[in-house]
């Protein structure tokens, strides 16, 4: 099967890579193209895979056409390269565009896909929903499925959830960011240098991120056995409780959905 990635960005190349180290497919079945090819040859030549000379090729030599694309920029060029989408399988990144403007865009006999990845893909370490269009099929859900768990976790949903999706785990890197920044400053003004502060915070974020996963317990009770009658953590959640921490960040993913919800009517 070839893989073309129409628009070769910083998502396309950690996917590219993703799916190479994870044998998801030989690197001469990935053919790549960018608007400004220059810089394109030194990385394709380093990963051992194809560039296309124009989008009009890649997408007549490839089965699965990724599109890596700016939002801004994604429906123009598949409104370019529509008379060669027939029958072929499509799946777009771009944030906010839906698969009913893909559809249209593309051509009604185009398999489409419409997928939310987060940054953390950029490390392998993503979470993705993805929806499958009216003529996608199982096995096209299965290549997805492939191409995204190959950069993380991947997950099937109806389209009507991306937006959810969105609010949680598109939005999410960014509040758990400014998490470990506020973390590592609270350390800073009780009096800990900066650097280590800020490496204890990471390292309390990733270990009880890890924690959760690993040990598969319900977070309340993870946090109940740090927190012990009378303790410091105790004190530390009466004050998180009562500046409403909990309610501020189900706030910030409705806020985040809503917003996604309203660029998406254009
Ligand atoms: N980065 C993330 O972590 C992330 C997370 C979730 C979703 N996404 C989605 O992924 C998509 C790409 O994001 P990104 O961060 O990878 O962006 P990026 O690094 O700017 O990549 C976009 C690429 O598209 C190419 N391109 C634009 N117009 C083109 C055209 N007409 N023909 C061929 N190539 C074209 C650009 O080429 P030139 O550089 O030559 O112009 C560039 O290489 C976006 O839609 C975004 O919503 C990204």
């Amino acid at each position: 099967m070839v893989f073309g990635f129409l628009g070769f960005g910083k998502l396309a190349s950690a996917l590219v890579e993703g799916m190479l180290e994870a044998n998801c497919c030989a690197a001469d079945e990935v053919l790549v193209i960018n608007r400004h090819p220059e810089d394109l040859v030194r990385r394709a030549d380093k990963l051992g895979i194809r560039l296309a000379s124009r989008p009009r090729q890649l997408v007549q030599q490839s089965d699965a056409i990724i599109v890596g694309t700016k939002p801004a920029d994604c429906l123009q060029l598949l409104r370019e390269v529509r008379p060669y989408l027939d029958g072929k399988l499509l799946i777009s990144v771009a944030a906010g565009i839906s698969l009913d403007s893909l559809q249209t865009a593309a051509g009604h006999r185009t398999r489409v896909i419409r997928a939310m990845p987060n940054t953390p893909s950029l490390i392998r370490q993503g979470a993705t929903a993805y929806a499958l269009g009216d003529h996608a099929t199982a096995k096209d859900a299965e290549t997805a499925e492939h191409i995204f768990s190959s950069v993380g976790l991947a997950f099937r949903v109806k389209e009507i959830a991306i937006d959810a999706v969105t609010g949680l785990s598109g939005s999410g890197p960014a509040y758990v960011f400014t998490f470990i920044e506020a973390l590592a400053d609270g350390g800073v003004m009780m009096g800990l240098p900066r650097e280590i502060a800020l490496q204890l915070a990471i390292q309390t974020v990733l270990g009880s991120a890890q924690m959760v996963r690993d040990t598969q317990q319900h977070p309340a009770l993870l946090r109940e056995m740090v927190a012990s009658p009378g303790g410091t953590t105790m004190a530390a959640i009466e004050t998180l409780e009562m500046r409403g921490l909990r309610y501020t960040i189900m706030a910030a993913v409705r806020a985040a959905a809503d917003r996604a919800r309203e660029l998406g009517k254009g």
